[in-house]
């Protein structure tokens, strides 16, 4: 199997850009910062702030995680509940920050993205693929932008679905997240040895597909 491993920050375009070359390479594309909000959804609900002050473990017994492929689209599942949309929210990208720096929450979600790629060709994207998830990846990309470009475009994004919130606001809570992914003692965010830098702060749509692509087929 081909595995394609796509790790940076918040808003560096991973999503939008792997599902454009999943199609083009006929992959399958797991989002896996999906898996990590359903779970922040659950402790949200549970009544929970980032602090997370209760029994992690203990939480999790009550938690099942499901991703169904339909129409090509991954669907999240959070106990037989589609989720895929509420996971969406910017309460909803804090807390999946504060649960992926759970040990406990790793561990429940790397056995699952592992199966995935053993079992399908797959872009996956996240923040640990290359590192942690799938060390031995045909091909590692580390995709970043500057902070203000990736704001920027969560901004309009939000924007775009009737969110309210500021440009201030969504560069204040990237750089919290940014801060968070990069600095926690599992499984930090950062570039794998062996994985290609690509900036996309001067890149449009396109021009980002075609490079990660001609990268992809070249490892290939
Ligand atoms: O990619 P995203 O913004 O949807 O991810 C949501 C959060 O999940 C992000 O703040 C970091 C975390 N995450 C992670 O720790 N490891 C991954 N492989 C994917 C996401």
């Amino acid at each position: 199997m081909i595995s394609v491993a796509i790790d940076g920050p918040a808003g560096a375009g991973k999503s939008t850009i792997s599902k454009q070359l999943a199609k083009k390479l006929g992959f399958i594309y797991v989002d896996t910062g999906a898996l990590y909000r359903a779970i922040g959804l659950k402790f949200l609900r549970g009544g929970f702030d980032t602090k997370l002050e209760c029994d992690i473990l203990a939480e999790l017994e009550n938690v099942k995680i499901d991703i169904k492929f339909i129409d090509g689209e991954q669907r999240v599942f959070l106990n037989g509940e589609d989720v895929s949309t509420l996971i969406r929210t910017p309460d909803a990208s804090m807390m999946a920050s504060a649960v992926s720096a759970k040990p406990p929450v790793r561990a429940f979600l790397l056995e699952m993205q592992r199966k995935l790629a053993r079992e399908n060709n797959v872009i996956m994207d996240g923040r640990d693929i290359g590192t942690v998830v799938l060390p031995d990846a045909t091909v590692k990309i580390f995709l970043t932008a500057s902070v203000e470009t990736r704001a920027n475009r969560r901004f309009l994004e939000l924007k775009e679905r009737g969110s309210a919130a500021t440009f201030e606001e969504v560069l204040d809570d990237m750089k919290v997240r940014d801060y968070n992914d990069s600095n926690r003692a599992i499984a930090p965010l950062k570039p794998a040895e062996d994985s290609v830098i690509v900036d996309t702060s001067d890149l449009d749509f396109n021009q980002s597909v075609d490079t990660l692509y001609n990268i992809i087929k070249e490892k290939m």
